[in-house]
């Protein structure tokens, strides 16, 4: 066990919320990896931390969703009254077979490679006009001036949202997040969740009605035909999934740039290996997103008993949570200090996307806004330096890994 197991070692297993955790997973999960790979927490919940047991349990049919159980086995019956949750209940990203199938094959045509590649001069574009407002002022919040405007106004375009109400996403709350966490929400927390589910709802039922009328080249207009076909989708599915991706499609890029900065400037070593030679920019985007991953977890319900999960019986309906971040360092996939970060590292598949029917719609976006990103950021301004990297904040929330701000300057 190295010093930094030790370290923790004093703490429960599994504490997501307290700020040491949000701060360093990565030595807890070295203690699960190592102690208790598939641990039950007080709350009943059984958390795998290995690769072996992540993988398996985001592919095999054994396990599914099952979201509106799990939900009113975790708050009571009353739960599913919640605006909030009712909506999260449609999304697809919650669904089992067969209506995630269909929820999904409604949307999938948009995030193909080939129509995904087609947006790279659009992405080239909106990196280079937000640069070219910056670099005059000398220095920038890398996280809300930088890395955050890209994907809003990427997911604004893809949905057809119109130019002129965009300002109100690039300043909104982003608290949306701990929705999301494996730690009960308060009912101040219910609250706060009603009411952003209910202003985006008022918002996108407005531009339905918008697109009803004048249709566009987007995915709303594509959606709205689809619910006027009147089998393929109802109106609760179409905000809620229109929420569902929009609150997708950026809330985790940001981290992924975010994250991926910070760990280039932490390791310079990294830095200037990525700097003289660009071309590694691929592999360094999968090496981010192993080494600091900007979705930690995600979780499925046992759909029958389960006689043997890494040595646990788990019974039919009980809760799996899957620590990606923890999978991503497994000695036993990443035998060579897994704990570095190696842009040159071969054979990199971190398990941030997720696996199975449910793998991220927006992997290869993600992967080319950050590529882009990230190498026209070191490109256009080499001699950027990050203003205080040993102490960088990190918002308070755990399945979204991502920081509250990156000052920098040049
Ligand atoms: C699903 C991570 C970016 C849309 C997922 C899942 C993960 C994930 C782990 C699977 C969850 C599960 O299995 O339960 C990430 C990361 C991203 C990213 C790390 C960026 C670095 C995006 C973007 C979009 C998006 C840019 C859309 C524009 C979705 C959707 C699903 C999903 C719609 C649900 C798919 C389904 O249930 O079939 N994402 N995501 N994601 N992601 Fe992403």
């Amino acid at each position: 066990m190295n010093e930094h197991v030790q370290a923790a070692s004093s703490a429960p297993l599994f504490n997501p919320l307290a700020p040491e955790f949000i701060r360093n997973p990565y030595p807890h999960y070295e203690r699960m990896r190592t102690t208790d790979p598939v641990h039950l927490t007080p709350l009943g919940m059984y958390v795998c931390s290995r690769h072996a047991e992540v993988s398996l349990v985001l592919r095999d049919k054994q396990f599914g969703k099952d979201y509106v159980e799990r939900t009113i086995r975790r708050y009571g019956p009353k739960i599913m009254d919640e605006p909030v949750f009712r909506s999260m209940s449609h999304w697809m990203l919650q669904q089992d077979p067969p209506d995630h199938t269909r929820l999904r094959g409604l949307v999938v045509k948009a995030f193909t490679a080939r129509r995904v590649e087609d947006m790279r001069p659009r992405i080239q574009q909106v990196v280079d006009e937000t640069l070219d407002r910056i670099i005059p002022q000398g220095k920038m919040d890398l996280i809300e001036d930088f890395a955050f405007r890209l994907p809003v106004t990427i997911i604004c375009d893809m949905l057809g949202i119109p130019e002129d109400h965009r300002e109100a996403f690039y300043t909104g709350s982003r608290d949306g997040g701990r929705l999301l966490d494996p730690v009960p929400l308060s009912p101040e927390e219910i609250k706060q969740g009603n009411a952003g589910n209910a202003l985006a709802a008022m918002y996108f039922q407005q531009l339905f009605e918008l697109r009803r009328k004048n249709p566009g080249n987007d995915l709303i207009t594509q959606l709205v035909q689809a619910e006027e076909d009147g089998s393929k989708l109802t109106n609760e599915e179409l905000t809620a999934n229109i929420i569902l991706l929009f609150g997708a499609g950026h809330e985790t890029t940001v981290n992924l740039i975010g994250n991926g900065l910070l760990a280039l400037h932490r390791n310079p070593d990294q830095l200037a290996l990525l700097k003289a030679r660009p071309e590694l920019i691929t592999n360094a985007i999968e090496e981010f997103l192993r080494y600091d991953s900007s979705v930690q977890l995600t979780g499925r319900v046992a759909l029958e008993d389960i006689d043997d999960l890494g040595g646990k019986r788990i019974p039919k309906g009980e809760s799996v949570l899957c620590l990606l971040g923890s999978a991503n360092r497994d000695p036993a996939v990443y035998p060579d200090h897994p704990e570095r970060l190696d842009i040159t590292r071969p054979n990199v598949k971190p398990l941030s996307f997720g696996g199975g029917i449910h793998f991220c719609l927006g992997a290869q976006l993600a992967r080319i806004e950050a590529e882009v990103a990230i190498s026209t950021l070191l490109r256009r301004l080499p001699d950027l330096r990050l203003d205080d990297a040993a102490n960088a904040e990190w918002r308070p929330t755990f399945v979204l890994r991502g920081l509250k701000r990156l000052p920098a300057s040049w």
